[in-house]
């Protein structure tokens, strides 16, 4: 075995997230309790990937596999790349519904990247996993929550993306609807017009910064939070179904959103007994992930304090 590299298997469980959370465009996002379970190991040679569970047989098995292809990415971070990669993926998030598989993909990658490089993790520390990531994903909403688990604010500098993560209130209950239907992020952000009226951006705005407060510390503040003026209604025309469902859910006084760039639905607050989301959904009631893709059997360095990847990137 080459020195540079650990021997045997290294695991990561990558949560699922959601993006945005209705005002917070590209910057807010919430790690759900829905894993896929990724393992690697350094070989001698060549890239085999095996697929379970979601996307089984859709998803490339050689080093297009987007977790190789963040491995290698970060491998390159780090300066050595090994000779040949196994790698191993139980998938349990939705492929293409905005629940961040991609994310989850990129972020187990690099995760486990740091895990098999010897000191991985302290040459490139959560600041620079985030940084690769978001570079990769092309936003960090995602990949942020996915990383650092909670409920994470992301922001970018000319040197990269940062993000602050906090523990969401015990009441944040969030459930996901998801269709049969898929979507394509780069189709949802095509649709999204270049500038927005200014009353629209103060009043998004507005509730981004009420919705930090809300779904830390008074969830009861949730429903008007969540009203969003800068993408869903853009999106709207091209998943009527997602629309038709997060307006009836916001009626009954839950504070639902499009989960990412959709076209699944995400609630923060409790269903209400009698609502019936129509036909063509599964509901799913999850817990929020507060530690995020870390990597088992390695020892990671504890965060101190909320703040974990950020500061002033050299
Ligand atoms: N903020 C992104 C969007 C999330 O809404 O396009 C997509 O994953």
């Amino acid at each position: 075995m080459d020195p540079s590299f650990v021997p045997g298997d290294v695991r990561v469980r990558a949560p699922a997230t959601s993006a945005n959370l209705g005002p917070g465009f590209d910057a807010l996002g919430l790690a759900l309790a829905l894993h896929d379970d990724v393992e690697a190991r350094v070989t001698e040679g060549g890239v085999m990937v095996e697929v379970t569970g979601e996307g089984a047989g859709e998803l490339p098995t050689d080093a297009s596999h987007l977790v190789v292809r963040a491995m290698l990415a970060a491998f390159d971070e780090l300066g050595a790349r090994p000779p040949g990669l196994a790698v191993s993926c139980v998938n349990r998030i939705p492929q293409a519904r905005g629940l961040g598989s991609s994310s989850a993909a990129i972020v187990a990658g690099i995760q486990l990247a740091r895990g098999l490089a010897v000191d991985g993790q302290k040459r490139m520390d959560d600041a620079a996993a985030l940084r690769l990531a978001a570079a990769i994903e092309g936003h960090p909403d995602n990949v942020a929550p996915c990383l650092l688990g909670g409920f994470t604010i992301a922001w970018t500098e000319e040197s990269g993306a940062i993000a602050v993560s906090r523990r969401p209130a015990k009441a944040v209950q969030p459930t996901v609807f998801v269709p049969t239907d898929r979507g394509l992020t780069a189709e949802a952000r095509a649709v999204l017009p270049a500038t927005v009226p200014h009353a629209d951006a103060a009043r998004s705005a507005g509730r981004a910064a009420l919705l930090v407060h809300a779904i830390t510390e008074e969830p009861e503040l949730l429903l008007p939070a969540t009203d969003d003026r800068l993408h869903q209604q853009y999106r709207a025309p091209g998943m009527p179904a997602t629309f038709a469902l997060v307006t009836a859910l916001r009626a009954a006084g839950v504070a639902a959103v499009v989960s990412g760039a959709g076209p699944s639905v995400l609630a923060l607050s409790p269903i209400p007994e009698d609502f019936a989301p129509g036909i063509g959904w599964v509901e799913q009631r999850l817990g929020v992930d507060v530690t995020g893709a870390r990597v088992e059997g390695v020892h990671w360095d504890t965060p101190s304090g909320p703040t974990v990847a950020a500061g002033p990137m050299s």
